[in-house]
């Protein structure tokens, strides 16, 4: 159920899940797309009269109070956002937020503190879920980034508050499910990123889904040291090897083309603008590492991409937070943008590093859509259950 099986709302007290767990720096937050995400449900519950009431978690205070941890700490850009006064309730539950409640016009919106300070939030406590409900009429879950947590507020108030997803949950569904859950083909997934050992569920996952998977980051050095190339002083997890062929071998059997670079770009130091070498896998030397995909495997990927109907991505190709080592990661995030504004692929992207490599490449907007979520988006990924989207879906 949606916002638009909402009945008449004006009045009633809604208890809403957002995610505000975004990085700040010197008590500033550096990245608010997720307190945008949350704007359009906030904004239509609050136009529609109902007493808004925000739960979120920021941080991992583990069931006690730290101060530094408070969700108040992201109260003045979540007001800046919203573009309303919103009250400070230092509570979940209680007589405080009944209080509270009871001094909130229609339309009002509040925010309650931290989840995480009670422990019962992430033990799912159904009494604390009964305890919060008694301050709400309805439930919105709005958070998908946080439902791979069965916690209280993702989870336990769907079952005692009739539950909906609000509008960012509902189009982060909608975007998954054309990226994996019935896409058009051929689908292209793009996995990058330092370690195999992290991703290991989501390659097994989706070389059984899609019809392209792209290996870059230091993941790929060890599928190449897997294949027996010798990747010098590259990041790799020798110990994988075994796990990578088989990987490969289930993407063979799936009839999943796995594709890795067969250029790279090396350096023997890892910093901004060392010298580099671009070369074939095979002439890596055995004090360089492996840094960046090469420009002719990128061409070859962008022609990967332009066969493809839909691309799933997550993680860079490169070291791309140091330059010139983003160059294979923009250039096939360029592709895959104007692919998408042309009309003939359907591009979703998440992951903290993966949305922070497109707005370095300037394409943010211009993918189909990019999930507000890190966790949850890999959980997805490897095809895992969300305890909080599955809680929206059972009465
Ligand atoms: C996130 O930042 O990915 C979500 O808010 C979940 O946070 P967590 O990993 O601390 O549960």
């Amino acid at each position: 159920r949606t916002l638009d099986d909402l009945g008449d709302i004006k009045g009633k007290r809604a208890l809403v899940r957002v995610d505000l767990n975004v990085p700040m720096a010197d008590g500033r937050v550096t990245d608010d797309m997720r307190l945008r995400a949350l704007l359009p449900t906030v904004l239509e519950l609050s136009n529609k009269g109902a007493k808004v009431l925000l739960l979120a978690h920021f941080g991992r205070p583990k069931g006690a109070k730290h101060s530094e941890m408070s969700v108040s700490m992201v109260l003045d850009a979540l007001q800046e956002v919203v573009g309303r006064e919103i009250m400070f309730v230092p509570e979940i539950a209680g007589d405080v937020v009944r209080q509270s409640v009871g001094i909130l016009a229609d339309g009002d919106i509040a925010l309650l503190e931290n989840t995480r300070f009670w422990p019962g939030e992430e033990k799912n406590d159904p009494e604390l879920a009964k305890a919060v409900a008694e301050n709400g009429d309805f439930y919105v879950n709005d958070a998908f980034s946080a439902a791979h947590r069965a916690h209280m507020s993702t989870e336990g108030l769907a079952h005692v508050l009739p539950a909906y997803a609000g509008r960012s949950m509902e189009a982060e569904l909608k975007a998954l499910e054309a990226a994996l859950g019935n896409p058009e083909h051929p689908v292209a997934a793009v996995v990058g990123g330092a370690k195999v050992s992290t991703k290991l569920d989501v390659l097994n996952n989706l070389v059984k889904q899609v019809d392209h998977l792209i290996i870059g980051g230091g993941m790929a050095n060890t599928f190449l040291a897997a294949r027996g190339i010798d990747v010098g002083k590259s990041l790799c997890e020798h110990d994988l090897a075994d796990t990578a062929n088989a990987i490969l071998e289930t993407a063979d059997a799936s009839g999943c083309t796995v594709h890795l670079p067969y250029d790279v770009v090396t350096s023997v130091e890892f910093r901004s603008n060392p010298p580099i070498r671009t070369v074939n896998v095979h002439e890596v030397a055995k004090d360089e590492m492996i840094l960046d995909v090469g420009p002719a495997a990128v061409e070859a990927l962008a022609d990967v991409l332009k066969t493809c109907k839909t691309l799933v991505w997550n993680g860079p190709l490169g070291a791309f937070e140091m330059e010139p080592f983003d160059k294979a990661t923009v250039a096939l995030a360029k592709t895959a943008a104007a692919l998408t504004k042309e009309g003939s692929l359907i591009s979703v992207a998440g992951g903290g590093d993966t949305v922070a490599a497109l707005a370095h490449a300037g394409v943010s907007n211009d993918f189909t859509f990019v999930s507000t979520a890190g966790g949850a988006f890999l959980e997805w990924m490897e095809g895992k259950p969300l305890p909080g989207v599955d809680a929206l879906q059972t009465d």
